[in-house]
């Protein structure tokens, strides 16, 4: 069993059981920022703070892949003026990216519709996915504009289009070819899945994907999530029993 030596990581976690893939569901902004009284928009911009933190410690403790969902199909019914700001957030971030994530060798993709996003939005996130998609370290999925049954919906069209070409014979379609399909594609499944500020739900979140992952729901809003929080879920998943059906 391999240990951590850095200091600030908890020594009991172990290096060789490691979740591959995480996904967070960043929750918690809008009440961090309400209890401080502070606009929604001081709690979005906080939790920005704190997901440049988690992927950088994600990354140095050698996880592969994290999917972060920062914004669903369905946060469109928000507010014009708060859609605007978080779009204008991630917007930065991707900006940013390259600098804040300077030697940090992350690999950015963007998962979720492009439809619906802004022209600008969508050549910042191909220049960005562009300049780091050669790096080595952790994948870091941003889902923007994302949903785990659109997605599904997207999938399941491009296999019918197969069928209809006679390309695909429906009996052919099996959990790999629709895997292939996802956003995801070529990725693990999410082995954890982390959800901050108490909601115990998936809010469309990887319907596919986190068929067994083990969740974890933390109290906490997502800006107050650190490092160590982190630590501490790996440690309870670590301390989870996964049997995927068998015994
Ligand atoms: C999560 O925080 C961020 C996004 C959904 C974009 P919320 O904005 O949902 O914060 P709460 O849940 O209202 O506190
Ligand atoms: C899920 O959070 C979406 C993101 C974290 C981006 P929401 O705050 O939108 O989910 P509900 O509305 O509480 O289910
Ligand atoms: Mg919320």
């Amino acid at each position: 069993m391999m240990f951590f030596k850095r200091k600030n990581i908890d020594n009991s976690i172990d290096m060789s059981n490691l979740p591959e893939h995480i996904g967070v569901i960043m929750d918690g902004n809008g009440r961090w920022a309400k209890k401080r009284g502070l606009p929604r928009s001081a709690g979005h911009k906080a939790g920005a703070e704190s997901l440049k933190k988690i992927v950088t410690e994600a990354n140095n403790m050698g996880i592969k892949y994290i999917t972060v969902y920062a914004f669903s199909t369905e946060n469109w019914k928000r507010p014009k003026a708060e859609v605007d700001y978080l779009m204008n957030l991630l917007m930065d971030y991707l900006i940013n990216a390259e600098k804040t994530l300077a030697g940090e060798n992350v690999r950015i993709r963007a998962i979720g519709s492009r439809a619906e996003l802004s022209d600008e939005m969508c050549r910042q996130i191909e220049k960005t996915e562009k300049l780091t998609a050669d790096r080595s370290g952790i994948v870091m999925n941003i889902a923007l504009n994302y949903g785990g049954r659109e997605e599904l919906v997207n999938a399941t069209r491009s296999l019918c289009r197969a069928v209809a070409d006679g390309k695909l014979a429906p009996e052919d379609i099996t959990e790999e070819k629709i895997e292939g399909e996802l956003y995801t594609a070529n990725q693990p499944d999410v082995d954890l899945l982390i959800r901050t500020s108490g909601e115990q739900r998936l809010s469309n979140f990887m319907l596919w994907q986190v068929s067994y992952a083990e969740m974890i729901f933390v109290k906490k809003a997502w800006p107050d999530f650190k490092p160590r929080d982190l630590h501490e879920c790996i440690r309870i998943y670590q301390g989870r029993g996964r049997r995927f059906g068998g015994i």
